[in-house]
């Protein structure tokens, strides 16, 4: 693992002379509600996903797991909790969503990693993870960050390990989905500095879910051999789709378990 800077709050930074810094789409779209984000996730029944996507993984004792898209930390607590020996490292370009993170794993007496940095460039070694998960967080990637992401998460997994995503099935927006692409379409209409909204970079152009075909195709090209849909589960922010993807294991009999 390489050597990150820690700052006042916990949260480390891949090296503090070259802090990354570049737009991204927070939970909820917008900051400032990012204190309203883990009520809003148990009221439209994501919390359950959350909790699924965690079972997926069959995290061992002593794997090291990653998410990326970590947020507030709800999924890395409820891996920690599950298997006490495993590491959990969380990763968010979010430095106040890390924040959050931090408080809760302190008030519940857990130990997580929580890393500043962003999916589709990991300030991880190769083959150093056991388990990557994401957790509703793909749908914030903007077009080619996605197969980008997943290379990554692919390059940071050892021969046998495994990516375990579920995000918000592109093709059956709830009711909370539509608003939230509406919402973003409608401030993109609102001048923002001088950009006109064709300038924007993508990742302030709003959410962007792809359906399980789209979601697999990537996978498979991003360089996982074995790639697919694994469930689906309807909450009030529309369909949540989970997937596996395995890192090919090329020497039977020492795959990661
Ligand atoms: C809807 S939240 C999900 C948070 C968490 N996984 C959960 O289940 O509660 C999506 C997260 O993805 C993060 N995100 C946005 N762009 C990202 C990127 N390029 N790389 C990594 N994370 C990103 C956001 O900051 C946000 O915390």
């Amino acid at each position: 693992m390489s050597h990150p800077m820690t700052s006042q709050d916990g949260v480390e930074h891949p090296s503090a002379s070259s802090p990354e810094d570049r737009p991204y789409l927070p939970a909820m779209g917008n900051p400032r509600l990012l204190r309203f984000y883990d009520a809003f996730t148990r009221l439209v029944g994501v919390r359950s996903a959350q909790w699924q996507l965690v079972a997926q993984a069959g995290i061992a004792p002593g794997h090291t797991v990653l998410e990326i898209g970590a947020g507030t930390g709800t999924v890395l607590l409820l891996a920690k909790r599950a298997v006490g020996s495993a590491t959990v490292i969380g990763l968010d370009p979010d430095v106040q969503a890390l924040a959050f993170a931090r408080r809760r794993a302190v008030h519940d007496g857990l130990q997580l990693r929580l890393d500043h940095g962003y999916a589709d460039r990991l300030p991880y070694p190769d083959g150093s993870v056991d388990r990557v998960l994401s957790a509703l967080m793909f749908h914030h990637l903007p077009g080619a960050e996605k197969v980008a992401a997943l290379r990554e998460a692919h390059r940071v997994l050892n021969p046998g390990g495994s990516l375990h995503l579920v995000d918000l099935d592109g093709e059956q927006p709830g009711v909370i989905g539509r608003l939230m692409h509406r919402r973003h379409e409608h401030n993109d209409q609102a001048p923002r500095g001088d950009q006109s909204p064709a300038d924007r970079p993508a990742a302030l152009r709003g959410p962007e879910t792809a359906s399980a075909a789209d979601v697999v195709r990537l996978m498979r090209e991003a360089g996982f051999d074995e790639a697919c849909a694994v469930g689906r589960r309807r909450t009030a922010a529309g369909v949540v789709r989970f997937y596996r993807a395995e890192r090919d294991n090329p020497q039977p009999g020492t795959r990661s378990t």
